[in-house]
């Protein structure tokens, strides 16, 4: 017999970060030292509340699922957070629960795209965002990110790729990979234009919190034709829990709960029972500390790999990366980031894993190490470079 997937695998392609991430682990099991700015992830822990939380819920046997839509308290307890922390009113009705806002980009795309419709998205981008388009039968379609304008875009780069077809658009703010933060009166204006076309804005907020010299905002509860999608893996430090949320138009929420019924039946309960405490107020500071720690690292990244040679516009406002022009250094971003991980021990993620326009010259630094293990990197890095 032959075995063979179907047609639509050819158009998934895997992360290629995964496998200079398998070789520099098989280094390292050689005895090699590696210095890991590749990884999309923090490297601090989840914070003690967090885990305390997961583990009472465990020993009270909280096992069971919760509903699709997610623990209510926890519904609610988002929905008080952005009061608090963002004074933008959202109900607890609108607000779901999902496995890692990977799970809320898979429900919203369910609900909204037919086959055939086009879906904005930007290059460079999250790589993910197309494949849950495609996945639906959708159309993505880049929008040309320009380098000159510190990768920001314009209402008139929107209305140019926009078509009949076109049902909704995906943008992330702070972005991955190239920390971008977008204003909030732009996305007001994207928002405003797309309900004149009866379409969708779709707001990837993950890496909200970690922003650096500018204050952190949101778009939920402002706009009904605006889907928010966020997590507690990035700013919260629970990648591996799998937690993340959606805030939805009140009318999908319906369409949304029977969709998550069938694909995932809800998120993890422990996870979701250990994601309470991570609004109390001893989580926040633990994590704000990650964010100056974050703060410290970017400035330090920055400022070295520029006087490298590498170029930056500007420097990030958000997330954890540095997405720089190596085109003075290399000729091919692929190389580059294979020579180093080889030569040097330094992994970063060359540019063809997040679009393809500039792919072949950019690199990824995500600074997720401490800053004596980025201290060593840099080092290593001008050794091998001259
Ligand atoms: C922009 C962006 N969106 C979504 C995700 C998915 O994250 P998760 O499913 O862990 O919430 C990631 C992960 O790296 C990301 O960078």
């Amino acid at each position: 017999m032959q075995h063979e997937s179907a047609n639509r695998m050819a158009e998934i392609a895997p992360f290629h970060v995964m496998k200079l991430l398998a070789r520099a682990r098989a280094l390292e099991v050689q005895g090699r030292s590696i210095v890991h700015m590749e990884i999309g992830e923090p490297d601090f822990e989840t914070p003690q509340p967090i885990i305390q939380a997961g583990i009472k819920a465990l020993e009270r046997g909280l096992t069971h699922y919760t509903p699709a839509l997610g623990l209510p308290a926890l519904r609610q307890a988002i929905a008080d957070f952005y009061d608090s922390r963002y004074q933008q009113q959202v109900t607890s009705g609108s607000v779901v629960i999902t496995p890692g806002s990977s799970g809320a980009l898979q429900l919203i795309c369910g609900v909204l795209i037919n086959p055939g419709d086009e879906v904005l998205l930007t290059d460079p981008g999250y790589p993910c965002n197309r494949h849950f388009v495609q996945l639906m039968g959708g159309q993505p379609k880049f929008i040309s990110l320009s380098e000159a304008a510190n990768y920001q875009l314009s209402l008139d780069d929107i209305k140019q790729n926009w078509t009949d077809k076109t049902r909704a658009i995906i943008l992330a703010t702070p972005s991955n990979p190239t920390g971008t933060v977008l204003e909030i009166s732009f996305l007001k204006d994207v928002a405003a234009f797309a309900k004149t076309k009866n379409a969708y804005v779709i707001v990837d907020e993950i890496y909200q919190g970690l922003v650096y010299d500018v204050e952190s905002q949101t778009m939920a509860g402002r706009f009904d034709n605006v889907f928010v999608i966020n997590s507690f893996s990035k700013y919260f430090c629970m990648t591996g829990w799998r937690i993340g949320w959606l805030i939805a138009p009140e009318a999908f929420v319906e369409d949304i709960d029977k969709l998550a019924q069938n694909i995932f039946l809800a998120a993890s309960t422990p996870g979701q029972h250990a994601a309470l405490a991570a609004f109390h107020d001893e989580s926040i500071e633990l994590l704000e500390s990650n964010r100056k720690a974050f703060q410290q690292r970017r400035d330090y990244l920055y400022s070295e790999i520029v006087s490298m040679g590498f170029q930056l516009q500007e420097k990030p406002q958000g997330a954890f990366y540095l997405y720089a022009n190596a085109a003075s250094l290399a000729n091919n971003s692929d190389e580059l980031a294979h020579g180093l991980l080889e030569n040097a021990g330094v992994a970063i993620t060359p540019g063809k894993d997040f679009g393809y326009i500039g792919a072949q010259t950019h690199v990824r630094f995500a600074y997720t190490t401490s800053i004596e293990k980025l201290i060593m990197g840099v080092d290593r890095m001008r050794a091998y470079l001259g």
